[in-house]
């Protein structure tokens, strides 16, 4: 059985490791979260792309047969620079969401939000005008959505939340999209508040894309017992008290890495 390494800046990509293993319950992972150097979204394309090679050697020196780019900033800028490097394929959250948004939508016209970084890149813009030509792309980034996530202020009655996501949705539901592309780690765990905001828009979690993709390529083995392993670049606690929320299942250990 193969096994997929899976990184992120942090906490956050393991909604998307979570719908890998919804999708591959066999699967053999690695997670690695840079807590050390979390958040991504607010930083250069330069700095982020030297992170993400930092992350991905370590994985690959520890045996990894495929490579999951959990964090859609990472994603957006360092795709190229990851393929380069490694000798295993790589794949990223920004091509498998375009593809299903641009599946998704009957007018053509999507929205993306995601971090600054990841709006700024333009990379989901330009992968859904590849996958539909004239497909019209407003992208939003709505930067307060990850430390809401990360503090479990998810609820979609609770009034902080219900603010914030009315601030930075309503200019997107007036932009008149058919479907949004949720092109954040930490977005699917608001998509009860984000559905609320813009009904009748058809939401795409990026995470659950890329994990039909995974299994595609690399198919189930229903008599595996998967096995899941986590590394850390920031002490394990932090990352231990909120990651079973994230991934949907108990994480009862994390290892301390240095990249
Ligand atoms: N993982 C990042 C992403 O999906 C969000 C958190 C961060 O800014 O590092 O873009």
């Amino acid at each position: 059985m193969s096994r997929i390494g899976i990184f992120d800046s942090g906490v956050g990509g393991l909604t998307v490791h979570r719908a890998i293993l919804d999708a591959l319950p066999s699967a053999d992972t690695l997670y690695l979260g840079d807590t050390a150097r979390v958040p991504y979204g607010n930083k250069s394309a330069e700095t982020v792309t030297q992170y993400a090679l930092r992350n991905a050697r370590v994985l690959a020196r520890r045996g990894i047969d495929f490579l999951v780019v959990a964090c859609n900033t990472a994603s957006a800028v360092a795709l190229p620079a990851l393929r380069d490097e490694l000798s295993v394929p790589v794949l990223g959250v920004v091509e498998p969401g375009a593809r299903v948004a641009v599946r998704a939508s009957r007018t053509g016209r999507i929205g993306v939000i995601g971090t600054q970084g990841t709006v700024s890149s333009g990379a989901y813009q330009a992968a859904i005008r590849r996958a539909r030509e004239g497909a019209e792309v407003v992208a939003h980034a709505c930067p307060l959505f990850v430390p809401l996530a990360e503090e479990g202020w998810t609820d979609p009655e609770d009034e902080v939340v219900r603010g914030v996501v009315h601030r930075y949705l309503a200019p997107v539901r007036d932009e008149g999209v058919d479907t949004l592309v949720l092109g954040c780690t930490h977005y699917p765990l608001l998509k009860s508040a984000i559905a609320r905001e813009v009904p009748g828009v058809v939401l795409v979690d990026s995470a659950e894309a890329i994990a039909a993709e995974v299994r595609a390529r690399l198919g189930e083995d229903p008599g595996h017992a998967g096995r899941a392993e986590f590394l850390v670049t920031d002490l394990p606690e932090k990352f231990l008290a909120v990651a079973s929320r994230f991934l949907g299942r108990a994480v009862t250990a994390a290892e301390h890495v240095d990249v």
